[in-house]
């Protein structure tokens, strides 16, 4: 079966009456092979696929990118159609939010306005309100997220637990390029030499990792330098947090934590993360 555009709320659920199993995949299109490997995962989980495809103007701050990021709903629509999606729900703003912008939000609390929520104020609360209408709307019995957004996919599960949606969260690992830079949909605004200097965020990474058993002082000074070697990268925030609280750890922490990164690389933000095992700092 072809994959099906469907524009609004009331045709997706006149085209889901009746599914036994569905999974949604949310995304805010510009598709890359992350995306698709969400999608691929969610057949095998479900009778029927549906990929949201909507850029939610209220998860973007009044400086942030909302005019300029890509839109290729065609594009999006031939990649899909290769994994065998089943729907594509991509409505306008008018549909979602018909009364302009919505009174009633979803908040994300103290996490949400930390690290990602600190440099982008009220990004987590357009976020999961959009994503609880997506849920409202589709109704599916799983629901797929990728890692790179961690903080993201910490507080959407904290939602879904919290307000008792009847569905459960797949997350999938970050797909990354052979030289170790995380698949995103605004990695087509870096230029040659931006493209070259984002990789310090995966070696940033990487650089940590190798440093989990000296204790989370030698972590964050191992990843510091990559970041600081590379006058085109701009660092917003490089913290260790306990992926069970997503609050930042302290000296003695010991076992798996997450190492979470945001830089600007020219005009473009960048984000990106990797779990790490914490031994403890070094005697
Ligand atoms: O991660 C994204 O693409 C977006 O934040 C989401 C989950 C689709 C909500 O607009």
């Amino acid at each position: 079966m072809p994959t099906i555009v469907v524009e609004t709320i009331a045709a997706l659920r006149a085209a889901l009456a009746g599914a036994d199993s569905v999974a949604l995949v949310p995304t805010l299109g510009a598709l890359h092979d992350g995306h698709l490997a969400l999608a691929r995962r969610a057949k095998e989980l479900a009778d029927v696929v549906v990929v949201s495809i909507f850029v939610n103007p209220l998860q973007f701050g009044p400086n942030e990118d909302y005019a300029r990021y890509p839109r290729d709903l065609e594009g999006d629509a031939a990649r899909l159609e290769t994994v065998g999606v089943d729907y594509i729900f991509a409505p306008g703003v008018d549909d979602m939010y018909p009364n302009g912008r919505v009174e009633t939000r979803i908040t994300a609390g103290d996490v949400g306005t930390r690290f990602e929520g600190a440099s982008r104020p009220g990004h987590f609360d357009g976020v999961l309100t959009v994503v609880a209408k997506l849920f409202n709307i589709v109704g599916p019995t799983v629901v797929m997220f990728g890692q790179k957004d961690a903080q993201q996919v910490f507080l959407v599960k904290r939602m879904v637990h919290d307000l008792d949606f009847p569905l459960r969260i797949e997350v999938m690992p970050t797909v990354r390029e052979p030289d170790g830079l995380a698949l995103s949909s605004r990695n087509r605004f870096l230029d040659v030499n931006e493209r070259r200097a984002a990789l310090a965020l995966s070696r940033a990474l990487e650089a940590a990792e190798s440093s989990a058993d000296r204790g989370i002082d030698a972590v964050l000074a191992a990843s510091q330098s990559v970041i600081s070697g590379d006058d085109l990268v701009q660092l917003d925030y490089l913290k260790v947090v306990d992926p069970k609280t997503f609050l930042p750890v302290d000296d003695g922490f010991q076992g798996k934590a997450t190492v979470i990164i945001a830089a600007r690389v020219g005009n473009t933000r960048l984000i990106d993360n990797e779990n790490i095992f914490l031994a403890g700092a070094a005697k």
